[in-house]
């Protein structure tokens, strides 16, 4: 995992300035709003490989008819991939420790959405050879997740490479804020990383899909209910989970559980949010006005959500010639020289696993 990112500074008459001219919310005049970092290109696979966008599209297309819930699995591995978008956390342990998947916030990452990845990736390098990333696989897959669920449809720069090592234990932990905290330790958190309040709102968010736990939030009704919650919501979320250990699961979004739209917003404003950490955005006052904003105003959301997914997207990326391709998501290429051997191909330079 990288420490650094480095983003182009742009001025903001720049910014005002294609602000105006892109009355209409098209691919085109997202991509104009959010700088990118030096090394990430929102062309860069035109040469090397056009296909590789198509390629997930159709494939998660085909995955989400089948499970719509995939996709929120897919949102939240790019989420914690971030704060390094390295790909990092893909790996499974090696002999040089365990991976980032064992640190305690990963651990509710579904199996499913590391297979498919893996998956996408065979693909692709089936069609290209190994240029792309996991880590920009699993960027794509991000955002086709949030379209394909009735999202907005936006442009991702491209360009990461994948990590040679992974994040240890306690930073992955301190990296990813507890759905216990409240707002102002959640904006503190996400603040370090150079993301603002509007941005922090946007991104959580991504809970309009999903499901969760009940460890997850049943600190808010056990040994005494947060008297926050609506109380209806709170009878509901206690039949599925009688105590606050129970092995179930609920849906993070009650007005429309599989839909990328904007109800999140309105269920934090009838204090029906799951976590803490949601439900505190309407109530601290720096953020408040912002969950309201959203709640009228889709579309508002939408754009902030991919200025803050863009900004997100690329923390301490790797780019040019640091870090590597993986041949397979979940190994390094170094772990992995044996099966590598066996899948070069005729002219014993371009590898491709499958
Ligand atoms: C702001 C801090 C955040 C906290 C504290 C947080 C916490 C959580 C927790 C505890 C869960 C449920 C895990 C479980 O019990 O199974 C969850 C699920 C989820 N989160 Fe977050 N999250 C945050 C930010 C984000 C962001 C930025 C995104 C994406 C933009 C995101 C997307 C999701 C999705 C889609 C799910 C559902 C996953 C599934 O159904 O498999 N979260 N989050």
């Amino acid at each position: 995992m990288a420490t650094k990112n480095s983003y182009i500074p742009f001025s903001s008459i720049v910014v005002v300035v294609v602000m105006i001219s892109c009355v209409n919310v098209s691919q085109f005049c997202y991509a104009q709003n959010v700088p990118i970092v030096k090394g990430l290109s929102w062309s860069f696979y035109d040469k090397s490989c056009p296909e590789a966008e198509s390629i997930v599209r159709k494939q998660l297309k085909k995955v989400f008819k089948d499970d719509i819930g995939q996709a929120a699995g897919l949102l939240r591995l790019h989420f914690h991939d971030c704060f390094g978008c390295d790909g990092s956390v893909l790996l499974d342990g090696s002999a040089s420790g365990p991976s980032e998947q064992d640190a305690p916030p990963n651990l509710t990452l579904r199996a499913r959405a590391f297979e498919i990845i893996n998956d996408l990736r065979a693909r692709i390098h089936k069609k290209c050879g190994q240029v792309v990333s996991c880590s920009d696989i699993a960027a794509l897959a991000a955002r086709d997740s949030v379209f394909l669920s009735g999202g907005p449809d936006y442009p991702v720069p491209l360009g990461r490479r994948d990590g040679l090592t992974f994040a240890t234990q306690n930073a992955t932990s301190a990296n990813l804020p507890s759905p216990r905290s409240n707002a102002s330790v959640i904006l503190a958190s996400l603040e370090t990383k150079k993301l603002d309040a509007t941005d922090t709102v946007a991104l959580s968010g991504g809970h309009t899909i999903g499901l969760s736990h009940c460890s997850s939030f049943t600190n808010r009704l056990y040994p005494t209910q947060d008297p926050v919650m609506d109380q209806t919501f709170a009878k509901n979320l206690k039949a599925v989970c009688p105590a606050a250990t129970t092995n179930a699961t609920t849906v993070l979004d009650i007005r429309s559980p599989d839909l990328f739209d904007n109800k999140y917003y309105v269920d934090l404003m009838n204090r029906q949010g799951l976590f803490t950490s949601d439900q505190d955005l309407y109530s601290y006052s720096k953020t408040k006005n912002i969950v309201i904003d959203f709640a009228v105003n889709q579309t508002l959301f939408f754009e902030k959500f991919f200025v803050a997914m863009t900004k997100m997207g690329q923390l301490s990326v790797l780019t040019g010639s640091q870090g590597e391709i993986r041949a397979n998501c979940s190994v390094r290429n170094s772990d992995n020289k044996a099966y590598l051997a066996s899948v070069v191909d005729e002219d014993g330079e371009r590898l491709s696993a499958f």
